[in-house]
């Protein structure tokens, strides 16, 4: 396997210098691409894609073979961990996941634990082929649900608009959802290390639902859980730092909390300013965003405009990893996607460099 090619990547969050800003999009392999769409049709489900080593691999390398991306991301899913916990994920056409046993009942919670390590083997061995056929092009991102969030599917048993089952919990059994979250964040833990032992390096966590959350809850009941993660997670691989990316969707007013758990950057969605973001974190970690996904949608002019604008609020100097604040949306035209990932590259050159 050759060195890495290209680290702008790692280097933006870790705040070195680099020649441009780097960009990758959330959910870049996926539906928007007519080539995923064949390879998961060849696959069966969803979930035999990402259970499919060979397949799962090239997924991952498709959108890399359209644009020139600076980071792949692992073909998986979030809630990989609460299936091996034997609760049943299925994808329901046209509805999102959803659970075959939820988690609501004293007893049932009782009985969840850690699942083995050795159930999710087939993502690792997804890792290990992805970076073979990588062959140091870019490095590859490893990523992790927050304990919040997969507790969100585990107790809601899918996708939800109020989380009544789960809040439900939180302000009358407390100690129920405490004992979810801790077993969910020992099971992260163990499950980014053996990503980061089969060759990821850098790993994103995914708090999807952390913003619905009230101030308090969200400081109690997710943000501390991902720092007992972070805490537990190697940091270093092949000789080289591993960075930890957090990213709250909605976590824009908690930036100043989110910068003190260990991460070496925060992911915005679109909802703040980011050179205001920048200023309230200040050197504790790099940003990473804060594109709204459905600006793709307009106009390739008016992509380059909106790229233009964030490179310009978060100005000068390194630390900023371009990025969707959320992920790709299917119906978006692929094109697009390349006139963001063009503009990006060649705007961003003025603000690095002496
Ligand atoms: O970014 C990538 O390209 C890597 C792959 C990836 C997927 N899911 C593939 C996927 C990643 C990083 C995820 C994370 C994920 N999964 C999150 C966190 C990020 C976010 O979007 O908030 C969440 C909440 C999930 C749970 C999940 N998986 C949902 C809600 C859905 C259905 C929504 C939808 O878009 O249909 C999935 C399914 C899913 N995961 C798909 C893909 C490509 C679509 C399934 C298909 O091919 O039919």
């Amino acid at each position: 396997m050759k060195p890495l090619q290209n680290d702008t990547f790692l280097r933006a969050l870790l705040k070195q210098p680099t020649d441009y800003t780097p960009v990758w999009m959330m959910r870049q392999a996926g539906r928007y691409l007519p080539e995923y769409k064949a390879t998961r049709a060849e696959a069966g489900s969803f979930l035999d894609l990402c259970k499919n080593t060979e397949l799962a691999t090239e997924v991952t390398i498709q959108p890399l073979e359209r644009f020139a991306l600076d980071a792949a991301i692992l073909f998986s899913d979030i809630l990989t961990v609460p299936d091996a916990m034997g609760l049943g994920l299925y994808f329901a056409e046209g509805e999102g996941p959803k659970f075959e046993r939820v988690l609501r009942d004293e007893a049932a919670i009782k009985a969840l634990a850690v699942p083995d390590m050795a159930k999710l083997r087939y993502v690792f061995d997804a890792v290990v082929s992805i970076r073979q056929a990588l062959d140091g092009r870019v490095p590859l991102i490893g990523f992790s649900g927050s304990p919040f969030t997969l507790a969100c599917y585990m107790v809601e048993g899918g996708s939800s608009k109020e989380f009544r089952h789960i809040k439900a919990m939180m302000y009358s059994r407390p100690d129920l959802l405490h004992r979810i979250l801790d077993i969910n964040a020992q099971a992260v833990t163990a499950y980014l290390n053996a990503q980061i032992d089969a060759g990821a390096q850098a790993v994103q966590i995914f708090d999807t639902w952390g913003g619905v959350l009230s101030d308090a809850a969200f400081g109690e009941f997710s943000l501390n859980y991902m720092r007992q993660i972070i805490s537990g997670l190697k940091r270093e691989a092949e000789g080289r730092r591993v960075p930890v990316i957090v990213f709250t969707k909605g976590g824009g007013l908690w930036l100043e909390a989110m910068a003190d758990i260990g991460a070496d950057a925060l992911g915005l969605d679109w909802s703040c300013n980011i050179g205001q973001a920048r200023a309230r974190v200040g050197d504790k970690v790099a940003l990473q965003g804060n594109f709204d996904p459905m600006a793709l949608f307009g106009t390739p002019a008016a992509i380059e405009a909106e790229v233009a604008r964030i490179l310009a609020a978060y100005g000068h100097g390194s630390g900023h990893v371009f990025n969707l604040g959320h992920g790709i949306n299917q119906h978006a035209d692929p094109e697009h996607a390349k006139v963001l990932v063009d503009a990006v590259h060649r705007l961003s050159r003025p603000y690095h460099g002496a």
